[in-house]
């Protein structure tokens, strides 16, 4: 529960007993802007946890969040000269002698969420990082994130520092259990649910893994723990600014803490946290269970928590080269607000994703990549999820398009899926990617054929290798084929967009279906299919069959439906992989089309809704020029920051108050990885573009073996 302070009456509790700490509570400033809500550790997608910009005025009393939207808690408590405060997490502060710290600031950057606080004479800073490390599979598969608590130019003072995690985190608190290790001074809780069934989520939390709060003696720190009732661990602290006092029994109101007495303090301090969510048997695939690469290396919770915190400082360093070029770059490509959307929707990204090795083997070559389809259906590899989100794969390191695909092609390719189209996900609910040899995935013939052959000429164009999809050239070109006999007269079907209900001849569709098998002529040299996606383009461009009579426009559906439109972002591989199916008249058209049916927060996914679509607002605007492009750039960030909502970045929403609703506000999708499409701009700039994410690269985690692809060239 949220403990609204409003309803509480923080007015009258200033006024008596806090006057001088309220008192000091001056505006907040949120850098570069105010998100929705601030990711706090997001690493996969059972560890998503957020902090809602709406909170945190009031971070010292405030739970943060699940991305589903229940509530976790997590608290961070200081002590300064013997005066307690809370930096944030507590709910119940005016019923103890710990006060609130003032809160000055809070930023993002694409791999950091920040708060400075001030407690007493104190300056604290929280640096919650998740690192975003995709070449470097180890660091990448942790199922861990670090909070860092600092104190800067100190001078004298006695500080100890204290956070704790609650049975929440476990999705199951009233049959959470408890579990205290300590291996050489690193020091960690498990809470984990008893008797708990394997691969079971409740409320989209998983229930068969580990929560871990973990950390180790920091230079001069006295490390100690203790979990119990909140009150009696939290006044031990207050007492003593230690938890070495008598083990009290867990039950499900209990919180699990550790506590870092750094003594007097003079200069710069700071200690970390390692918090975290650990399934060993990870993902259920076709009924052999899949384990965090990084298991290779670190098998036991305790030697990936180690290596873990050893491993930060490299960490820090990578993350922010990262941080500095991905906003340089972002802004050189299409400005400062643009880099703002990047930088929020990073972690989030690679937050819907686990990076997996076979568990009883735990051989690297059989690494594989599972992406979750959060909040819409929890779908798993969805083809029209890694869809929308390739872009930042291409930018970042394009071989997760062959991570993330590799397990469905190796599905496909056992013959298992018998349908003449490509398959729509690899199962009904993460994590069981177990298939469906029942042929009952949801149908979207044309949407997946045409995804799929993109994202293999995708892969080859960004990598250079063609050995993986030359291995599949036949399943591709069954796929090839079905779009050549079915993408004109296109039968009654769903697009990737199925909350608008199914078209026949929809024009999008028949618009992907032609770059998809140009794409295929590239991919195979089979010249006859790029001639065959050339004519389709003709067809539904030059010859008008897909746009209106003065060719303003494409239309939604065809034949005959002038006055509809819908917005053509199938159109965006087209320009990135320069496939040139379509001619350059196609797309400048839309450029002064679009800003005729821009609503408050932008252009609406097609002409019936008044919602739009974040992703594929971003692919669309890849390919105008510069002023339209910018426009659905302001559109976007003006909804990512109009302090209307704290869901995680939601990739759909009201765009438009033309049909009633109060637009900017977001529907249904929450923390969706699909917002890698945001780096559709980033992404006109070239494959692996960054450069910092090769820069810090730890031994033995890239170009050994399990990397097959890699270039040899670019071995350590
Ligand atoms: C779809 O378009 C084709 C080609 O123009 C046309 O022959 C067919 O009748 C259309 N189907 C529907 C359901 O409108």
């Amino acid at each position: 529960m949220h403990f609204d302070l409003r309803q509480l009456g923080l007015g009258s509790l200033c006024a008596s007993l806090l006057s001088s700490f309220c008192g000091d509570q001056g505006p907040i400033t949120h850098h570069p802007a105010r998100p929705p809500s601030y990711p706090l550790a997001v690493r996969n997608p059972y560890l998503s946890t957020w902090m809602p910009a709406d909170r945190v005025e009031q971070l010292p009393y405030a739970d943060a969040q699940f991305w589903a939207g229940h509530d976790l808690g997590w608290s961070v408590i200081v002590r300064v000269d013997g005066q307690v405060y809370s930096l944030m997490g507590v709910p119940d502060l005016e019923a103890s002698t710990i006060r609130p710290a003032a809160v000055r600031r809070a930023e993002f950057t694409s791999t950091h969420s920040l708060f400075d606080l001030t407690a007493g004479p104190v300056a604290f800073t929280l640096d919650f990082f998740s690192p975003v490390s995709p070449s470097n599979y180890l660091r990448q598969s942790l199922p861990f994130s670090y909070l860092t608590v600092q104190v800067r130019n100190v001078w004298g003072h006695d500080i100890q520092i204290y956070s704790d995690i609650d049975g929440r985190w476990t999705g199951r608190e009233h049959r959470s259990v408890h579990e205290l290790e300590d291996h050489d001074g690193l020091i960690f809780h498990r809470l984990s649910v008893e008797d708990a069934p394997q691969y079971a989520e409740e409320s989209d939390m998983a229930l068969w893994g580990e929560a871990i709060l973990a950390s180790r003696p920091a230079d001069s720190s006295v490390l100690s723990a203790l979990a119990g009732d909140p009150r009696v661990v939290r006044a031990a602290f207050v007492a003593h600014g230690d938890l070495s006092g008598e083990e009290v029994g867990w039950s499900s109101r209990s919180v699990a803490a550790l506590a870092h007495d750094l003594g007097s303090v003079i200069g710069h301090a700071s200690v970390n946290f390692a918090v975290g969510y650990e399934r060993k048997k990870a993902i259920n695939y076709l009924g052999d269970a899949y384990t965090g690469f990084y298991r290779a290396e670190y098998p036991t919770t305790h030697e990936a928590l180690s290596f873990f915190l050893d491993d930060y400082e490299d960490a820090r360093l990578e993350s922010w080269d990262l941080d500095a070029e991905l906003s340089a770059f972002a802004t050189a490509a299409a400005g400062p607000k643009y880099a703002d959307i990047v930088a929020l929707s990073t972690r989030q990204a690679y937050g819907g994703i686990d990076l997996t090795i076979p568990h009883d083997s735990l051989a690297t070559d059989g690494v594989l990549a599972f992406i979750k389809e959060l909040s819409s259906d929890g779908n798993v590899n969805t083809i029209d999820v890694i869809m929308p989100a390739f872009p930042i794969y291409w930018v970042m390191d394009p071989d997760w398009i062959r991570l993330l695909l590799e397990p469905v092609m190796l599905y496909l390719d056992a013959g298992r899926w018998q349908l003449p189209y490509t398959i729509h996900d690899l199962g009904s609910h993460y994590p069981h990617a177990i298939g469906h040899d029942d042929q009952q995935a949801e149908p979207m013939p044309i949407e997946e054929c045409g995804n799929l052959l993109i994202l293999a000429l995708a892969y080859v164009r960004a990598t250079g290798d063609e050995s993986w999809t030359h291995r599949y050239m036949d399943t591709f070109q069954q796929y090839a084929d079905y779009l050549v006999d079915n993408s004109i007269d296109i039968a009654n079907q769903l697009s990737s967009n199925d909350a608008a209900g199914p078209l026949p001849n929809e024009t999008n569709l028949a618009i992907k279906a032609a770059v998809g098998i140009k794409a295929f002529g590239e991919l195979s040299g089979k010249k006859h299919y790029s001639l065959i996606g050339d004519k389709h383009a003709d067809l539904f461009f030059s010859q008008g069959l897909g746009t209106d009579e003065d060719q303003t426009h494409f239309v939604l559906e065809y034949p005959d439906m002038p006055t509809t439109w819908k917005i053509p972002y199938n159109l965006y591989p087209d320009v990135l992989l320069g496939l040139e199916t379509f001619p350059n008249e196609a797309y400048t058209m839309g450029s002064e089309f679009f800003s005729t049916v821009r609503g408050e927060y932008g252009v609406a996914l097609d002409h019936r809704q008044d919602w739009a679509k974040s992703d594929w607002n971003m692919w669309l605007a890849g390919t105008f020029e510069t002023s339209t492009r910018n426009e659905f750039v302001d559109d976007l960030w003006a909804f990512m920051t109009n302090g209307k909502h704290n869901w995680p970045f939601s990739d759909r929403y009201v765009s438009t108050s033309a049909q009633g609703s109060e637009p900017g506000i977001p529907l249904l999708c929450r923390a969706r990885p699909t917002v890698g499409g945001h780096f559709a701009l980033l992404a006109l700039k070239g494959p692996q573009s960054i450069q910092s994410l090769s820069t810090h690269k730890t031994k033995g985690t890239r170009g050994s073996k399990y990397n097959r692809f890699m270039d040899p060239a670019s071995e350590l």
